[in-house]
Parts: C-alpha cells; structure tokens; sequence
C-alpha cells in the first residue's frame, strides 16, 4: 500500500492494536509514513472557513443593505453608468477603490445644493463596495427620528449597533430633516452626537451628504449655525469637506421637453 498522494510506501503500524475489533487491527497495520492526509484535512477545513467566512460576509452586506434606507432609483447608480464629468464623482471613485486596498477609516463631507448630485455619488460607493463585500450603512436622518419618536430606546440602541458593526456608515441629507421639526432641538442634536460619536469611537469611516453649507469660517458654516460647534468638529474630525458644484440635475431639461413633442 502506497499514498495516493506522494506515493510513498505505508509503513508497518508499530502500536499495540489488540484491544481493537479485528476489522480495526486489519484496517490500521499499515499506516502512512507521510502526512499528506492530514493536509489535505487542513486544506479542506480552511476551504469551509474560508466558505463559510465568506458567506457571512455576503449576509452582513445582505443585512446591511436591508436596513439602510434608499430610495429605489439610487438601486442602479455605479460608476460605470454615471456621468463621470464631475470632480467629486472622480474623487468618490478614487475613494471606494482605495477603500477595498487601504484600512480606510477617513470619511468624506459631500456638500453642496439641492440636485447637485451628492445622493447619487454616495449611492455609487455603497453599491461599489458592497459588490466588493463590504458592509454599508446608509441612514436617513428623517426616517430614524420618526422611529425614535415611537420607540426610542430600543431603536436607538439597535442603529448604534449596527453602526459599530458595518464597514461604513452613510448619512444621506444631513440637515433636510431640520427645518421641519426644530421644536426639539436638544434631544436631537444629542441623537445625532450619538449617531456620528458611535461611529467615532469605533472608527468606523463616515459620508455625509447635506445641503447645508460648509465653510471653514464658523461665522458661515451652516453646520455649525444649525447643528451646534460639538455636531461640527466631530463632523470635520471625521470627513474630509469635499463641495460638489454644479447646476442642479432635477427637473426635466429643456432640450428633452422639446424633444418630446418635437
Ligand atoms: N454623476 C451623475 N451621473 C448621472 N446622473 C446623475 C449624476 N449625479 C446625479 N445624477 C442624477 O441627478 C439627480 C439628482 O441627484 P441627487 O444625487 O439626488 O442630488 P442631491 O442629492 O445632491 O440633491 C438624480 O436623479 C440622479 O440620478
Ligand atoms: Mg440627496
Ligand atoms: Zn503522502
């Protein structure tokens, strides 16, 4: 008898195999003199980690894009697709690449006005990076305190999880929601502390997208006027301000109106 691996010649078993049923003594009087079975177990056991690392890998992305709120047109927007003209959609490619090959934990501040496309650019890296395995939070700030108005507590608790478990977090809209509902300030600016603060502390990167104004001097940022200097510097801490310019794309344009009933 050989193996069937390196061929080598299966050795005399020199134990004591008397206590064993005949059939056993029988199977084990030779033995292999190599450890190629043993490999190839250990090849085979890494393969299923391997496997199964992978596959919750690919449930966390699942689960994470289940949680994240979206509006449904933002589904399809890739790179590949988008309008590439634009500095900030190169600067959110060069991002999501860099992402996959460097342990990033540096955000990014995407700001600028209405239509400016900021939704889209940060749809495109989260769609990116979850092709690539990535689990990515993207959270609407609207949506979650309409939810802790209801239940709190355990709502809260839950998304800060969540936070300190994904690969990125997203806050789409920073500051939409605050001209609606400004009669509770404290309680939600000590939300929205606790949101960016969790995802500080667990050096999780941060995007945010918001029309509020961005601006080195404090007597003109926005963000500060509106949120409060603590929301600020820990916004900045974390994201890099990037402003996205440009004309806003909503609407219909002119020449596809014409066009239409040309
Ligand atoms: N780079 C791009 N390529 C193609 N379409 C884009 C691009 N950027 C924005 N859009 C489209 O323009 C519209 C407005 O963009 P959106 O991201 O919602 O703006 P914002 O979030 O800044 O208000 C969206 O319908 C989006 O699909
Ligand atoms: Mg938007
Ligand atoms: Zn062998």
């Amino acid at each position: 008898m050989k193996c069937q691996y390196c061929g080598k010649e299966y050795i005399k078993n020199s134990a004591d195999l008397s206590y064993m049923p005949e059939f056993m003594q029988e199977k084990l009087k030779y033995i292999p003199a190599c450890n190629c079975l043993e490999k190839l177990h250990e090849q085979e056991m890494e393969a299923l980690r391997k496997k199964q690392d992978e596959e919750s890998r690919m449930n966390r992305v699942k689960k994470f894009m289940d949680i994240s709120v979206v509006d449904a047109k933002f589904f399809k927007s890739t790179f590949e697709n988008a309008d590439m003209s634009s500095k900030h959609m190169r600067t959110a490619e060069r991002y999501a690449k860099s992402f996959l090959t460097k342990n990033q934990n540096v955000g990014m501040l995407l700001y600028g006005g209405v239509g400016t496309g900021k939704t889209y650019a940060t749809a495109c890296i989260a769609n990116y990076l979850r092709e690539h395995g990535k689990s990515v939070f993207v959270m609407n700030l609207g949506l979650y305190f309409n939810k802790l108005k209801i239940e709190w507590e355990k709502e809260e608790k839950a998304v800060l999880e969540n936070v300190k478990k994904c690969d990125l977090l997203i806050i789409d809209d920073f500051g939409a929601e605050m001209t609606s509902n400004t009669e509770n300030v404290t309680w939600r600016d000590e939300k929205i502390f606790n949101l960016i603060d969790t995802a500080y502390r667990s050096e999780k990167p941060l995007i945010i997208s918001t029309n509020l104004k961005y601006h080195e001097d404090l007597s003109k940022c926005e963000i500060e006027k509106n949120l409060g200097s603590r929301i600020r510097d820990r916004v900045v801490d974390m994201c890099y301000p990037i402003a996205v310019i440009g004309k806003s794309r909503r609407g219909i344009n002119k020449e596809t109106f014409w066009e239409s009933i040309a």
